[in-house]
């Protein structure tokens, strides 16, 4: 049997399987089985009002989970699936609960990723839904890795979360930072709603919603990537300025305070293993961040100072993303420089 039928059966029994796609790797479950979706936030530690995404294979009628689909969302189907946009409609009556959070709304997304289209068309022979946010515990960055998972997972006696029942190894994925979000579940009264910026702009979705999406409003669905708070590393993180990063790093080094750094212009000689460059493009560098904080993370420094990137729309889900893991650290460089 090959790794995708085990796997695919697996899901059939209600286990969780990890996968890769095209932004990060998913944590799945059968998204129509409530039990196999309470182990997701069970392995995750992730709350269960939560709701998760639901992954299709490409043949697969988006129309079955959600009460009626929008034209607006068969045009973005019919052009950006496969690929990394999840959209949110008002869920059918037949879809449990569980994937939803308790919301009456659904995500649904169709990966591009080879090993995930092929698993979902082995999975219910390509009529189910995978269930699957990325496969990271609550809080942490999400995996770009088959290696990142198995850390995420690991538990201290060197073994892998029994309720993970298979890893399947993809590579490294391509995009690296989660998908976009596109809110369609308010169209009539609000118009749609970009919940999480990502590798596709709001600016390429404008042509199809006739408009620029609205930012998220204090009425948005819940979503956990969008919290304050997400997406961080262990370590305070700090963003700063190009032309300040040199200067920083040193006088923290005069107050005897280490710190790893991740640059895209600046170049930092000296101590090549705590700093780090990504390429000054925004594709490349979103292909390549969450590695890197996880690379940075393991030094376990007093601080990781990052360059911070252009404010143009390109940057916007990376921009996001470092924000996010920034959010905690607020205060933190002062005290260091401070003691
Ligand atoms: O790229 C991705 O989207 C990855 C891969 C695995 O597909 N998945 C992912 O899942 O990032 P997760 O659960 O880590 O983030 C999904 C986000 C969460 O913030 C969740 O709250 C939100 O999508 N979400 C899912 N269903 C939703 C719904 N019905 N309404 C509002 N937000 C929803
Ligand atoms: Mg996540």
């Amino acid at each position: 049997m090959s790794d995708i039928v085990q796997a695919a059966r697996l899901l059939e029994q209600g286990g969780l399987v990890a996968f890769p796609t095209e932004t990060v790797y998913g944590l799945g479950a059968d998204a129509e089985n409530a039990q196999a979706v309470a182990k997701i936030y069970q392995a995750k530690g992730r709350p269960a009002d939560h709701p998760v995404i639901v992954h299709l294979a490409q043949a697969s009628d988006p129309g079955y989970w959600v009460t009626s689909l929008p034209s607006i969302a068969q045009n973005l189907i019919d052009a950006f699936w496969p690929g990394p946009l999840t959209l949110i409609m008002p869920r059918a009556a037949h879809i449990p609960d569980a994937v939803s959070g308790g919301q009456n709304t659904v995500g649904l997304r169709c990966p591009s990723h080879p090993i995930a289209q092929a698993l979902l068309k082995e999975f219910k022979a390509g009529k189910g839904g995978v269930a699957a946010p990325s496969a990271n515990k609550f809080g942490q960055i999400s995996p770009t890795t088959a290696a990142h998972v198995r850390a995420e997972f690991c538990l201290p006696d060197g073994s892998i979360e029994p309720l993970l029942e298979m890893i399947l190894d993809g590579g490294q994925s391509d995009v690296g930072i989660e998908s976009t979000i596109l809110d369609l579940s308010r169209l009539d009264y609000l118009g749609p709603v970009l919940l999480r910026p990502g590798h596709i702009s709001a600016e390429q979705l404008a042509p199809f919603l006739g408009q620029l999406p609205h930012a998220p409003d204090a009425a948005a669905p819940r979503a956990s990537g969008t919290l304050a708070a997400h997406y961080a590393p262990r370590t305070p993180l700090v963003l700063i300025e190009g032309d300040q990063l040199l200067a920083t790093k040193a006088a923290l080094r005069q107050v005897g305070k280490t710190a790893a750094v991740l640059s895209h212009t600046v170049l930092v000689h000296g101590d090549e293993v705590h700093c780090l460059h990504l390429p000054a493009n925004s594709a490349a560098y979103a292909h390549g961040l969450y590695s890197a904080l996880r690379q940075l993370d393991q030094l376990q420094s007093d601080i990781i100072l990052v360059e911070m990137p252009p404010q143009s729309h390109a940057w916007h889900g990376v921009n996001d993303r470092l924000k996010r893991a920034a959010h905690d650290s607020v205060g933190k460089l002062a005290a260091l420089l401070l003691n």
